[in-house]
C-alpha cells in the first residue's frame, strides 16, 4: 500500500488556532510561508475547524474534477453570500446547482456574448466621455473607483439594456460598494452573533439589499408585463427553459441569478483592470506593444465584435495580469468525507483551500514566476503547461460562467482607453496589494490621464 502522510502545519494557539494569522492583512504571505515550510499540502486550524492548504495542480485537479462530488462548495462562507445573492448558480450545490447551471450556461456561450458586445462598447464609450472632461480639468482619477463604475455600468447595461433609469443606476452604484464591503467583512470575521445585533451597520446592510431588490423586481415585473423582446441577459434568462420540465425561472430565481451576475460579474474584472493600468504604467515596453496592436487593429474607429480575436497581445497582457494579480486569490471546498490527495490524508468536514495566487507562482510549473511576461499565453507555451497551474477562473464543472464575458469586456476596455488616453501613476507611487476576499490594490490609487493627440 502507498505511504499515507498526515499533512503538517503550525499548531496555533489554544482554542483559536491560527485565526489571528489568517485574519491578518498579510494572510497571503503567511499562506505562502506554509507552502515553503510544509510543502504542497499543509494543515492549520481556525477555531474548531481543520483547514488544508493544497498547492499542487494535480491535487487541485482531483478536487475540482474527478472528486467534485466529494468536495462540495458548501463551505462556511456560503451562508453569508446567500444572504445577498440567494439560491443561485453560484451558491447552490448538487442537483439544484445542475439545473441552474444548465439554464444559465447557454446565455454565456461565445455567440451570445458576442451579441452583447455592442451594449458593452456603448457603456465603455459613455465612461470615456466623462474621462474627457476630467482630463480637461487635469484631475487625477481614482482608478479603482473608475474601474468599478465602468464594470458595474457594463454589467448593468448588458443585463437590462435600456431598462434602468439614470437615478436607478446611481442608486445601484451607491448601494453596491457598501454591500460588497459589508459582505467582505462578514466573510473575513465570521462571528455570527455580531450579525444579530440591530446595529446601524446591520440595518443599513439590510436596507441596501432591499433597495437593490426593489429595483430588480421592478424591472422583472415590467418585462413580464410588456410584449417587447430585448437583446440583453435578463431577456435571455427570462426566455430560458428547464430542459426536463420546460419550466422558466420564477421571479425569485431570476432575482437571485441577476444579483449573482451583478456581484460576481463586476468587482473581479474591476480589480484586474485596476492592476492592469498600474502594470502598464510601470512597464513602458509592454504598454508600447499594446498601443501598437490597438493602433494597427483599430486606428481611431470604434471596435466591434470582429476585432476581439485580433487584439491577441492585449488579451495576453490581461491574462498575465490575472496570473500575477488573480482577483479571486483563494478558493474553498469542504471535504464531505475522509479522503487522500496524493499521499496526504484529508479528514471529513475539513476545508480545502487552494490559491490561484500561489499556484500561479509555483516554481515547478512556471519559469521566472515573478516576471511579467504575456508571451506565456501564446498557444505553444500554453499547451506545455499543466492546465490546473493557471486557475484565475477556477476549474472543472464549477468554472466561472462569465469567462467569455470578462475577457471580451476587459479587452474592449483596454483597447478603447488606449485609443484615447495614456494612464500614468504619479512618480514615486508604491501601490501595495490588499487581500480580503478579492485581491486588489490597497487604498485609493490616483492615476493621471494624458489625452492622446487625435
Ligand atoms: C476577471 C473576472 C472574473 C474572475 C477572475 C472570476 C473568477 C471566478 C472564479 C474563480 C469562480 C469559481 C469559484 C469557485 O470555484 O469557488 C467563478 C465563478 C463564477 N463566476 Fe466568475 N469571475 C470573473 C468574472 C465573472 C463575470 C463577468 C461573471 C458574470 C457575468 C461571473 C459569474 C460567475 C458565476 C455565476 C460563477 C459561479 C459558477 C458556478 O458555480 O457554477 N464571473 N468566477
Amino acid at each position: 500500500m502507498d505511504q499515507v502522510l498526515e499533512p503538517q502545519g503550525p499548531k496555533g494557539l489554544p482554542y483559536v488556532g491560527s485565526l489571528w494569522r489568517f485574519s491578518a492583512s498579510d494572510r497571503l504571505d503567511w499562506l505562502s510561508g506554509l507552502t515553503d515550510e510544509y510543502g504542497d499540502v499543509s494543515k492549520f486550524r481556525l477555531l474548531k475547524e481543520e483547514f488544508y492548504l493544497v498547492n499542487h495542480p494535480d491535487y487541485v485537479r482531483d478536487v475540482l474534477t474527478s472528486k467534485v462530488k466529494q468536495y462540495s462548495k458548501d463551505a462556511a462562507g456560503f451562508k453569508i453570500i446567500k444572504k445577498v445573492i440567494g439560491e443561485s448558480v453560484f451558491t447552490t450545490t448538487g442537483e439544484v446547482w445542475k439545473r441552474k447551471r444548465t439554464l444559465a450556461q447557454p446565455q454565456f456561450h461565445k455567440k451570445k456574448i458576442n451579441n452583447l458586445s455592442s451594449i458593452m462598447i456603448t457603456a465603455i464609450q459613455e465612461m470615456l466621455e466623462r474621462w474627457e472632461s476630467n482630463c480637461r480639468q487635469k484631475k487625477p482619477l481614482d482608478i479603482k473607483q473608475e474601474m468599478m463604475e465602468i464594470t458595474l455600468g457594463v454589467v448593468t447595461k448588458t443585463l437590462f439594456s435600456t431598462g434602468l433609469k439614470d437615478d436607478e443606476f446611481k442608486t445601484v452604484v451607491d448601494v453596491f460598494t457598501p454591500i460588497l464591503k459589508e459582505t467582505n467583512n462578514r466573510l473575513l470575521y465570521p462571528f455570527k452573533f455580531l450579525r444579530h445585533f440591530k446595529s446601524k451597520v446591520n440595518q443599513q446592510y439590510k436596507r441596501n439589499i432591499e433597495t437593490l431588490d426593489r429595483i430588480i423586481f421592478g424591472i422583472i415585473e415590467k418585462r413580464r408585463s410588456g410584449s417587447e423582446q430585448f437583446e440583453d441577459l435578463l431577456q435571455m434568462l427570462i426566455n430560458a427553459r428547464d430542459e426536463g420540465t420546460g419550466m422558466p425561472l420564477t421571479d425569485v430565481e431570476l432575482r437571485d441569478e441577476v444579483m449573482t451576475i451583478f456581484i460576481a460579474g463586476h468587482e473581479t474584472t474591476a480589480n484586474a483592470l485596476s492592476w492592469l493600468w498600474i502594470v502598464l504604467s510601470e512597464k513602458p515596453a509592454i504598454r508600447a506593444e499594446v498601443e501598437r496592436e490597438v493602433t494597427a487593429v483599430l486606428g481611431d474607429r470604434i471596435p466591434d465584435v470582429t476585432d476581439f480575436p485580433k487584439l491577441n497581445y492585449t488579451l495576453n497582457v490581461f491574462k498575465e495580469v490575472l496570473r500575477l494579480y488573480p482577483p479571486v486569490p483563494v478558493i474553498a471546498r469542504r471535504a464531505e468525507r475522509e479522503d487522500q490527495l496524493g499521499p496526504y490524508s484529508i479528514k471529513r468536514n475539513g476545508t480545502i483551500l487552494f490559491s490561484p495566487y500561489l499556484l500561479h507562482r509555483h516554481a515547478d510549473f512556471w519559469e521566472r514566476p515573478e516576471e511579467f511576461d504575456p508571451q506565456r499565453f501564446e498557444k505553444n507555451a500554453q499547451i506545455k503547461r499543466h492546465p490546473f497551474a493557471y486557475l484565475p477562473f477556477g476549474g472543472g464543472p464549477r468554472i466561472c460562467i462569465g469567462i467569455n464575458f470578462a475577457l471580451m469586456e476587459a479587452v474592449f476596455i483596454i483597447a478603447m482607453v488606449t485609443q484615447r488616453f495614456r494612464l500614468a501613476l504619479p512618480v514615486g507611487s508604491n501601490v501595495k496589494p490588499a487581500f480580503e476576499i478579492t485581491y486588489r490594490p490597497k487604498g485609493k490609487v490616483h492615476i493621471h490621464l494624458h489625452k492622446k493627440a487625435s
